[in-house]
């Protein structure tokens, strides 16, 4: 089952990552998809929105892994933000500890999931951002509900 969205801006991609996130739990992991520039930093912003995050996503050393303390109704939330985009190789990726990084209790938001189908099965959700003209991007929400 696949919701799909027609978003016209990126505070209107922000709004529809709010809602999403909305429905988040702990444990769960999100792959996020799409060409360069189709959003997907854009949509992780609007989930850190909704647990509180603190903004540090225009951190120059960002690179792998982001790792934000936020909370939702008062319960701590740990988020992992991972951008897979520079990784070349399964070997290279099992070397950061991703394995362990999807497991546990904590969130965890995969730009570029889908280029390691090793995971596919891990994840609870995938985005996919799609470029419909000019500022337009398409937003395919599929929840896989392990
Ligand atoms: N409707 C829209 N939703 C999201 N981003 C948009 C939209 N319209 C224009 N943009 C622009 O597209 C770019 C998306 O960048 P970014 O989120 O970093 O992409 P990605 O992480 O997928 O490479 C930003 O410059 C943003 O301002
Ligand atoms: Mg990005």
């Amino acid at each position: 089952m696949s919701e799909v969205y027609l978003s016209r801006s990126p505070e209107e991609t922000r709004e529809y990552a709010r809602r999403f996130a909305s429905g988040l739990r702990p444990g769960e992991a999100v792959s996020l998809c799409g060409q360069l520039g189709a959003g997907k930093t854009v949509f992780m912003r609007g989930i850190t929105e909704v647990f509180n995050c603190q903004d540090q996503l225009s951190s120059p050393t960002f690179s792998l892994l982001n790792i934000y303390h936020g909370s939702l109704k008062g319960e701590e939330v740990t988020l992992h933000h991972f951008d897979l985009y520079r990784i070349k190789t399964i070997q290279e990726l099992a070397a950061t500890g991703f394995d362990e990084y999807l497991s546990g209790a904590y969130l965890a938001v995969v730009e570029w999931g889908d280029r390691f189908p090793e995971f596919a099965g891990r994840y609870t959700a995938t985005v996919r951002l799609e470029h419909a003209g000019d500022d337009l991007r398409r937003i395919i929400i599929e929840r896989t509900g392990l």
